[in-house]
């Protein structure tokens, strides 16, 4: 076990949060790293929005919920690629594609990831906020946001309040498969993580708390942020090509 690892594995998502600043010595460390993080292709094709203005922090609040000293956002931003693709003299269609999403959504996901770590491993907490994808036009109007881009997921970061305990996981046999899929165990690592989970809500005072497969047939019984598809097709993105 190194630091690296000692931080990774005591990840837990943070919800109070101190009104002190980040230096921005900090935060420029924690962008550079994700700056660093491997890209498909060396596409590059996402750009983070660093958010610190207090009244654009609030309006975030309500679009998304989530609130703490700095709320960075990940964008998918095939608009910067268009650029060069232009500069080469062809046309780009790539944004228009299920490839072109999912590899922007993989970019993200690492860059988000890659800001998690970096700044846990200053002492900060985080909590990312899928919530801006509610009323991404909403964000795409605060933030001003091209055509070709898309508001994907943002990350609170900020001087911890109020600590939480660890979150449980399912199993890490219905995570890790090796070499072969086999999901044999999963009927029974649910029943075990429902209850484990509900254990946990109890420790933490969390009346309202429910089971995991409770929590995903609520949510996963319908398109929970409906305005996702209409407004990535609205941005010039996800034309089925
Ligand atoms: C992509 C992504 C989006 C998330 N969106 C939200 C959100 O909008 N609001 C929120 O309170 N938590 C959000 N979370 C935090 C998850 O709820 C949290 O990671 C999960 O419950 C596990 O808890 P833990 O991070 O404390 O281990 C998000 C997490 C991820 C990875």
């Amino acid at each position: 076990m190194n630091e690296t690892l000692r931080i990774q594995q005591a990840h837990r998502s943070i919800r109070s949060y101190k009104p002190d600043p980040i230096s921005d010595a900090m935060l420029d460390q924690i962008v550079a790293a994700a700056h660093r993080a491997p890209t498909s292709m060396n596409a590059q094709e996402i750009s983070l929005i660093v958010v610190r203005d207090a009244e654009k922090r609030a309006r975030i609040a309500e679009l998304a919920g989530g609130q703490a000293w700095v709320f960075v956002v990940i964008a998918i931003d095939f608009h910067k690629t268009g650029l060069g693709v232009r500069k080469a003299g062809q046309a780009q269609i790539i944004h228009e594609s299920m490839e072109g999403f999912g590899v922007a959504a993989t970019d993200a996901g690492i860059a988000l990831g890659t800001l998690i770590t970096a700044a846990e491993s200053l002492g900060l907490g985080v909590v990312p906020i899928g919530g801006i994808r509610r009323n991404p036009q909403g964000m795409i109007a605060l933030l001003g946001l091209p055509p070709l881009t898309f508001p994907l997921v943002g990350l609170c970061i900020g001087h911890i309040g109020d600590d939480m305990p660890l979150k449980p996981r399912l199993d890490i046999k219905t995570f890790r498969h090796d070499e072969r899929y086999d999901a044999s165990g999963y009927p029974k690592a649910i029943d075990d993580y429902d209850a484990e989970i509900m254990d946990y809500w109890k420790r933490i005072g969390h009346s309202d708390g429910v089971a995991w497969s409770s929590n995903l047939g609520n949510f996963y019984k319908q398109v929970y942020f409906q305005q996702v598809k209409p407004v990535a097709a609205m941005q010039g993105l996800l034309n089925d090509k």
